[in-house]
């Protein structure tokens, strides 16, 4: 469950203000699959980085299942964070010296598990997605749309609750941007919470429900 109350978000550069998100409350009950749609630069990411406790708002309050996320330390708010939330990025991040399955083990290590877990679970990830040959490969060595499949992988590692995905088909073609979409359909249908900005209306459909934002509000 991830909660909004009246949150705003103003970024300050030098003497100019930017209010990217303007008192903006939701509800996003545990199971729900929701997609956030506006133009560029109405706020989509901020929103996005907000409810991930990745981004502290200037005011209101972020609520993940009942704790007040921005009232907690940096340290905890990282750790419930690692424990509760996937992250799916445009850009991937992937770590480029690192190997396919080496990327989907760093949160495995990360997170204190023994180097057996992390291969055994690295390894069941990259079959889910499909590229179970692709282990040693390096980010360069792949496709864009492996290398979203390996990031999809490496969201997977903690077994998250919730996902937020910030465009994640933005850099597909079609007939991948369908796989991802058939994908995080699936990880719905098993219960976790999603959570995906996107331009695509198409893309939007495929949500339970739309949320259209413009100049931070919620329209
Ligand atoms: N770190 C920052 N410093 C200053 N202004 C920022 C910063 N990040 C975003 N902004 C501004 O805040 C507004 C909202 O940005 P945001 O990235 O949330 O939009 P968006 O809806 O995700 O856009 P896009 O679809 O292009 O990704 C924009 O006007 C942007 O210029
Ligand atoms: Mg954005």
């Amino acid at each position: 469950m991830l909660t909004m109350q009246h949150v705003s978000k103003l970024y300050r550069k030098g003497d100019q203000e930017i209010k990217a998100i303007d008192s903006i409350s939701l509800d996003i009950p545990s199971g729900d699959f929701v997609s956030i749609i506006g133009p560029s630069g109405s706020g989509k990411s901020s929103l996005l980085l907000m409810l991930g406790g990745m981004l502290s708002p200037t005011s209101g309050k972020v609520y993940l299942d009942f704790t007040s996320l921005y009232e907690m330390s940096q340290n905890e708010i990282a750790k419930l964070r690692q424990k509760k939330i996937g992250f799916v990025f445009q850009t991937f991040n992937l770590i480029p010296y690192l190997t396919a399955i080496q990327n989907v083990q760093l949160p495995l290590l990360l997170s204190g598990a023994s180097e057996k877990e992390q291969e055994e679970k690295a390894h069941y990830l990259l079959e889910r997605v499909k590229l179970s040959d692709r282990k040693q490969h390096k980010p360069s060595e792949l496709s864009v749309g492996q290398q979203q499949r390996i990031a999809l992988a490496r969201m997977l590692a903690n077994e998250p609750s919730i996902i937020l995905a910030d465009e994640p088909t933005g850099n597909l073609d079609p007939e991948m941007a369908q796989m991802v979409m058939d994908f995080l359909s699936d990880l719905n249908a098993e219960g976790k919470t999603i959570v995906m900005v996107t331009h695509d209306m198409q893309m939007a459909k495929r949500a339970k429900r739309s949320i259209s934002i413009d100049h931070g509000k919620i329209r």
